[in-house]
C-alpha cells in the first residue's frame, strides 16, 4: 500500500483559497480521518488526491511519485462517495467487474477478483441483483466492493455512511473497520461523524477554512487540542470555556473570570513559562466529564454554586446544563440520578489535571504547546 504526501497544497476557486498550504502525510496502511466544518475543503482535498481536481500550488506524492499532473485513471486510487454512484442498469456483479473489464483484464481473473471481494464483504447472494433491489447499506457495501476489487494503492472515502440510518451506520462503521484491519489499506476518510472519526482512525486531521489545524491520534486531539477551534470542534458536547485572566497571588496563580464573578487558584505549574502578555487575556477550558458536582476525588478546584437549568437524560449519563456565571453556558456530564432536578443548586468542581488554558488572542492552547508537542 502507498504513502500519500501532501506538501504545501493550495486550491483556489477564483479569489477564494479553499485549501490553504496543507502539508500532511498519510502513512502506508494508515486510516486517516479528515474532519472539519461544512465547506472547509475536505472534499476538495480528496478530489485533489484522486486527480479529479487540479492543484494550484504545492505537490502531491503517491508511492514516491509526484502526481501533480497525473490524470485520475493513472493514479490508481479508488474513491467511495456518499451517493454510491452505482450503475443502475447493471447487476451487482457487473458493477463490481466494470472497471476491470474496461482495463481489458481476462474474464477468469475478473471472476476470481469479484468472488474474492464478494466473500470479503459478504455480498455473494447479491451478485445477480440490480442496485434498485438493494437496501442503502447493501448499496454502500457494493460501492466499497467496487473500490476494493480494483486493488488500488489507496482508498478515499467521502462521507460514505452519511446516507444510512443511525443503526446501519454503526454496523457499517464496524464492518469497514474490520475490513481495514484485514486489508491494511491506506485510507483517507472524510466524515462529519465524530464518533466515526474517533473510533475508526489511526490519526485525525482537523481542517478549518482550508487550513490544517492539528493532525494526531484520536486520543491526542481529544486530550491535547492544539487550539480553541480543535478543542471546541472535537468532543460532544463541546468543551466548556470561560474567559478571564490570571494574576499571581504570591506564588499561586489565580484565575479571575472577565466579569469578576469567578475566582479560583490554579496549580502553580500551570502558568510556568506562559508569557505575562497571555496571562491578561486567556480562556479556561474544561470538558463536560471533567466537572464533578459531587466531589468524590482529590485534586479538584471548587468553582461557583449554581442552579441546574436543564437536564438531558441520555440513559447512561445525564447532560446537565447550567451557567457558572451569567451569560456563560456550560454542560456537565454526570452519572444519571433520579434525585437531580431543574433548579437544584450544585457546586462545580473542576479536575485540576484536565484544565486547558488558551491564549485569548491567538487561541493557541498555551498549556499543551509548552508541555507536549502534538504532531502537525
Ligand atoms: N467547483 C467549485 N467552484 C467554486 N467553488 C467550489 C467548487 N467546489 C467547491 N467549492 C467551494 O470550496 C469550498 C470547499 O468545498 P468542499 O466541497 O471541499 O467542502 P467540504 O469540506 O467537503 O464541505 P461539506 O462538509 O459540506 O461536504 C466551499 O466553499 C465550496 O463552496
Ligand atoms: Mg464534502
Amino acid at each position: 500500500m502507498a504513502q500519500i504526501e501532501l506538501t504545501n497544497v493550495i486550491k483556489k476557486f477564483d479569489d477564494l483559497t479553499v485549501v490553504n498550504n496543507v502539508s500532511l502525510t498519510v502513512k502506508s496502511g494508515e486510516f486517516l480521518a479528515l474532519v472539519g466544518p461544512s465547506g472547509c475543503g475536505k472534499s476538495t482535498l480528496l478530489r485533489m488526491i484522486s486527480g479529479l481536481e487540479t492543484i494550484d500550488g504545492g505537490s502531491i506524492v503517491i508511492d514516491g511519485v509526484e502526481v501533480n499532473k497525473t490524470p485520475p485513471k493513472d493514479r490508481d486510487i479508488a474513491m467511495v462517495f456518499q451517493n454510491y454512484a452505482l450503475y443502475p442498469h447493471m447487476s451487482v456483479y457487473d458493477n463490481l467487474s466494470f472497471g476491470l473489464r474496461m482495463k481489458g483484464m481476462k474474464k477468469d481473473l475478473i471472476d476470481e477478483k469479484v468472488r474474492k471481494t464478494a466473500d470479503l464483504l459478504d455480498i455473494n447472494e447479491l451478485l445477480d441483483r440490480k442496485p434498485g433491489q438493494l437496501s442503502g447499506g447493501q448499496k454502500q457495501r457494493i460501492a466499497v466492493g467496487r473500490a476494493i476489487v480494483r486493488d488500488p494503492k489507496a482508498f478515499l472515502f467521502d462521507e460514505p455512511l452519511s446516507n444510512l440510518d443511525a443503526k446501519l451506520r454503526v454496523k457499517m462503521r464496524t464492518d469497514l473497520l474490520r475490513l481495514h484491519k484485514k486489508q491494511n489499506a491506506t485510507s483517507v476518510y472524510v466524515t462529519h461523524d465524530q464518533i466515526e472519526a474517533m473510533t475508526m482512525a489511526d490519526r485525525i486531521a482537523i481542517i478549518n477554512f482550508g487550513v490544517l489545524q492539528q493532525l494526531d491520534t484520536p486520543i491526542m486531539v481529544y486530550s491535547h487540542p492544539k487550539n480553541l477551534f480543535v478543542a471546541s470542534f472535537i468532543g460532544s458536547p463541546s468543551m466548556n470555556f470561560l474567559n478571564g485572566s490570571i494574576g499571581m497571588k504570591g506564588s499561586v496563580p489565580r484565575f479571575t473570570s472577565t466579569s469578576g464573578g469567578i475566582s479560583c487558584d490554579l496549580p502553580a505549574h500551570m502558568t510556568g513559562g506562559i508569557p505575562s502578555s497571555s496571562l491578561s487575556d486567556l480562556i479556561l477550558g474544561i470538558r463536560p466529564e471533567d466537572i464533578l458536582l459531587n466531589p468524590s476525588e482529590d485534586n479538584l478546584i471548587q468553582l461557583s454554586t449554581v442552579p441546574i437549568e436543564l437536564i438531558e437524560h441520555m440513559g447512561d449519563i445525564s447532560l446537565i446544563h447550567l451557567s457558572p456565571e451569567p451569560g456563560v453556558e456550560w454542560i456537565v456530564k454526570a452519572p444519571p440520578s433520579p434525585d437531580m432536578h431543574d433548579g437544584q443548586m450544585v457546586t462545580l468542581h473542576l479536575r485540576t489535571g484536565k484544565l486547558h488554558l488558551f491564549d485569548g488572542k491567538t487561541e493557541e492552547n498555551l498549556y499543551v504547546n509548552r508541555s507536549e508537542k502534538p504532531q502537525s
